[in-house]
C-alpha cells in the first residue's frame, strides 16, 4: 500500500498555475463578507500544507493540497450571514442550508476545468464525509477522495478550537483526545494517528508534558472496540 505522503505528491503535485489564481479568486470572495469562515478557511488550509509536508509530501504537492483544502467552505458565500452567525441554535431549514454549503462550494469550484480547481471541488464536496459512514452524503472509507479526508482532520481540528459566534476555542487537548477516542471512527486510522503525531509537535506550546503522554498513549493504544456513533458528526447546531 503506498503511503498517504507517496498518495499526495501522485495527486497533487502538477503544477497548475491557471488553477491556483482561480482558486486564490473564489477564497476571496470570503474576505469581509464571512470574515470567520475566510481566516477558518487559510488556517485549515495551512494546517494540511503543513500536515500533507510531515507525511513526507513534496513543497509543491503540499502547496496544492493546502490551496485546495483552504477553498473547502466557500459554498458558504451562499449561506447567509445571520444563519451562519447565529448564536440561537439552528432551525431544521437553517441546518440544511448550512449543510448545502459542501455542494455549493462544489458547484462553484466546478466552474473551472483546471485540475487543481477539480480537486478542490472534490475536497469542497466531501470534506463532511466521515469514515465510518456518519457524514452528510454518508461516504464512507476509501470512497472519500484523500484530499478530503485531510481536510476533515484539519477542519474539525480548527473549528474546535478556534473561537466562533456561537462557541468558544476548546484547547487542543481535549480536541484532540476526543479525536483519538470518541470520534476516532470518524477518521481514516492511517490519517489520523500521523495527523495528531503532526498536532502534538504544531502545538507543542499549547500542551502540558502529561497532555503529550497522554495523547501518546492514546495513539499506541487505541481502544480495543472504538466506540461507535450513531448520530452525524458534527453535532447538531455546530457547522465547521
Ligand atoms: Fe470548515
Ligand atoms: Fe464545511
Amino acid at each position: 500500500m503506498t503511503s498517504p505522503g507517496t498518495e499526495i505528491n501522485r495527486i497533487y503535485a502538477r503544477d497548475d498555475r491557471a488553477g491556483s489564481a482561480f482558486l486564490l479568486r473564489q477564497r476571496g470572495q470570503l474576505c469581509g463578507e464571512r470574515q470567520w469562515t475566510y481566516d477558518h478557511c487559510l488556517r485549515t488550509g495551512g494546517l494540511a500544507r503543513r500536515f500533507a509536508l510531515h507525511l513526507g509530501a513534496s513543497k509543491m504537492a503540499a502547496e496544492n493540497l493546502g490551496l485546495a483544502v483552504s477553498c473547502h467552505d466557500v459554498g458558504k458565500m451562499a449561506v447567509s450571514a445571520e444563519v451562519l452567525d447565529s448564536t440561537n441554535g439552528l432551525t431544521p431549514d437553517e441546518r440544511a442550508m448550512v449543510r448545502d454549503h459542501a455542494w455549493q462550494g462544489g458547484a462553484m469550484l466546478r466552474v473551472s476545468c483546471q485540475p487543481l480547481a477539480r480537486l478542490a471541488a472534490d475536497i469542497a464536496e466531501n470534506h463532511h464525509e466521515r469514515w465510518n459512514g456518519t457524514g452528510y452524503a454518508q461516504k464512507s472509507g476509501a470512497d472519500i477522495p484523500l484530499g478530503a479526508q485531510i481536510a476533515a482532520l484539519c477542519d474539525v481540528f480548527d473549528s474546535a478550537t478556534s473561537n466562533r459566534p456561537y462557541h468558544a476555542a476548546a484547547p487542543a487537548y481535549p480536541v484532540l483526545a476526543g479525536m483519538l477516542t470518541a470520534r476516532r471512527p470518524a477518521f481514516n486510522p492511517a490519517l489520523l494517528e500521523p495527523f495528531v503525531m503532526f498536532c502534538i509537535d504544531d502545538c507543542k506550546d499549547q500542551l502540558a508534558p502529561w497532555q503529550v503522554g497522554d495523547l501518546l498513549a492514546k495513539v499506541k493504544n487505541p481502544p480495543c472496540s472504538p466506540p461507535h456513533s450513531t448520530r452525524p458528526f458534527p453535532s447538531p447546531g455546530v457547522h465547521p
